[in-house]
């Protein structure tokens, strides 16, 4: 990889405003000093995560993320840090050029790409071919056009079943990755396909590399509609959405993501213009797929399949995305329909209303629950009013909690202010329930351990501390703490100042070096100082220092034999003490 000088680096950062960064990917609000939002890093409701404007950082209290403008946008968007500078060069008129390449776990699975690669362009080559007659018409039955076909790298599997292994074989791949592939199946010495007769649709993972296939039936029965290729170290299902990589711009712009089960609904609302669109591909959501949504958009819209399953599978999905905080809206489509044949029965102009006016994820879980209930029995009331208070202690949002309780009371006869007490009592055991645990592990550090990180606070606070410390001299005990103090002190003699925000880039890629940073910067310590604290910081770090050498000694002058040594580290360790009392 090339290397990009850091002053590039550094000046991005400076033409770089943090606050209007982070701004565009999540709402932050001012509060005193600093700005307040969600921190996208771990899951929450409660605004943790602060942003310094003068400082040009973030740090979240609860999970400890805390970094500059490019950390925050390469942990977020799951990119190199080079990328993240990059992109921010771009949008100041500097020009980053470094080499894309493939990151590490991508050239140790290098193989396995180039398998899918290949394999896709093969079956991409067939539907163009003479015997992809019967799969054309087909696919031009379900109104799926050239262009689409292109665009999403549709393909066909013909009916010999060692075609693409007879490809695979013929090129230098070892034999583990072939069979770990998944698309061929071993006869004896030999390879055939697993895929025969089906349309091919890839699957793709975040980056849009191609790597595993869907291959649906189109002129047989077949008990399995589609056969999916098995999990890989490339490809594995709960980690990614179908269509992430073209929707995630999309969603960005238009601050709003559609969420439908199958590829074939992403596909469809594609040709009528919708790309903000990605698929869960018929699973139940990950909570990793829960994150990759949240990071999209703001507001996010499930568009499940209209019948009972989807419904099931919107509740699961619901639940997944309030736990870390995001409130979806729900489109739902009448007669069992999904989008796709939606789309194609109704028309798109009928499917943008939809979309247009989705209800809340609260009025779709009333319908459900409502649905088979009779509500002038008590019984079915009560467990109604129940199913509802639950749903609503989910709920940040106190408007749409407002309205919804208003509505139930509707539903019910029952007063307002019973049910809001019935909400209460649930909230107070949630609230136990979750009691976070903060994290007050720097109260449990020793003397010695608090010294040097609240020395390499004020460090970074004052260059007059780097001063001292470069004066002084003092050793650090703890070996990251002591790079960290050394980074400092190298950039503060190239510069001749301290600034937190470079050197975070400057030591970006060191994973212990910024865990340490990251404890340094979470503490929680007053802005001034005294010269007296912190040469009584220099004291404690050396007397743990002549402690450690003295204890030392002493181990050597156990197992010492000989008596003049012996007493040779004696008198050692004697000096030693005078030293540490002197002091
Ligand atoms: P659907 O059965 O709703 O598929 O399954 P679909 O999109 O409507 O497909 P068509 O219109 O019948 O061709 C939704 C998703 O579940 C997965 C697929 O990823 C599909 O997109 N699925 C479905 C399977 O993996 N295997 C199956 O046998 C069926
Ligand atoms: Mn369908």
């Amino acid at each position: 990889m090339e290397k990009v000088d850091t002053e590039t680096i550094n000046l991005i950062r400076q033409k770089t405003d943090i606050v209007s960064v982070i701004s565009s990917y999540l709402p932050l609000t001012k509060r005193g000093k600093n700005y307040f939002g969600i921190c996208p890093f771990h899951d929450d409701n409660n605004p943790s995560m602060s942003v310094s404007t003068e400082k040009q950082m973030y740090k979240c209290f609860s999970c400890g993320a805390a970094g500059n403008v490019f950390t925050f946008v390469k942990e977020y968007e799951n990119i190199p840090f080079i990328e993240a500078v990059s992109i921010l060069g771009e949008k100041c008129g500097i020009t980053v050029k470094y080499n894309k390449g493939n990151t590490q776990v991508e050239n140790k699975n290098s193989a396995l790409y180039e398998i899918y690669e290949l394999a896709s362009k093969f079956y991409q080559n067939n539907i163009h071919s003479k015997e992809a007659k019967e799969a054309k018409d087909y696919l031009s039955k379900r109104n799926i056009d050239e262009t689409v076909i292109r665009e999403f790298k549709i393909g066909l599997a013909l009916r010999n079943s060692s075609l693409l292994a007879k490809l695979l074989t013929s090129k230098n791949f070892t034999n583990k990755d072939l069979k770990a592939s998944g698309l061929l199946i071993e006869k004896g010495l030999d390879y055939s396909d697993l895929y025969y007769n089906r349309i091919m649709f890839p699957l793709y993972d975040l980056n849009g590399n191609v790597v595993g296939f869907s291959g649906r039936i189109y002129n047989i029965e077949d008990p399995s509609k589609y056969i999916n290729t098995r999990e890989t170290p490339i490809f594995k299902k709960g980690e990614l959405l179908y269509n992430y990589h073209r929707a995630k711009n999309e969603a960005r712009k238009e601050g709003k993501i559609i969420i439908v089960e199958g590829f074939l609904d992403v596909i469809r609302a594609y040709t009528v213009g919708i790309y903000n669109v990605v698929a869960t591909m018929g699973t139940a959501v990950t909570k990793t797929q829960a994150h990759l949504i949240k990071k999209m958009a703001k507001e996010v819209i499930l568009c499940f399949d209209g019948d009972e399953a989807g419904a099931k599978a919107t509740i699961a999905c619901a639940n997944e995305l309030l736990n870390i905080g995001v409130t979806p809206k729900v489109v739902r489509l009448e007669d069992n329909m999904d989008p796709d044949e939606y789309i194609l029965k109704k028309g798109q102009e009928d499917f943008f209303k939809k979309l247009e006016y989705p209800i809340t994820i609260l009025d779709f879980k009333r319908n459900y629950l409502k649905k088979d209930k009779n509500l002038n029995s008590i019984e079915e009331t009560s467990l109604y009013v129940k199913e509802m208070v639950e749903e609503l202690s989910k709920i940040d949002d106190d408007i749409l909690r407002e309205l919804t309780l208003k509505k139930i009371s509707e539903d019910t006869n029952l007063d307002i202010e019973f049910l809001k007490e019935k909400l209460k009592e649930k909230n107070n055991i949630v609230k136990v329930e979750k009691k976070t645990k903060i994290k007050k592990e720097t109260n449990k550090k020793n003397k010695y351990e608090k010294a040097e990180r609240y020395l390499l606070y004020y460090m970074l606070q004052d260059k007059e501390v780097v001063k001292m410390y470069s004066e002084a001299k003092p050793y650090l005990p703890d070996t990251h703490m002591r790079m960290l103090a050394l980074e400092i002190l190298h950039f503060y003699k190239e510069t001749g100042k301290v600034e937190l925000a470079d050197i975070i880039s400057e030591i970006n890629g060191r994973e212990e070096l910024t865990k340490s940073l990251n404890e340094i910067i979470l503490l929680d310590l007053k802005e001034t100082y005294t010269k007296e604290q912190i040469y009584d910081y220099f004291k404690v770090i050396r007397e743990f220092n002549i402690e450690y050498e003295i204890n030392r000694l002493k181990k050597q002058m156990k197992e010492e034999t000989v008596p003049k040594e012996k007493a040779k580290l004696a008198q050692k360790i004697i000096e030693l003490k005078v030293e540490e009392n002197q002091k």
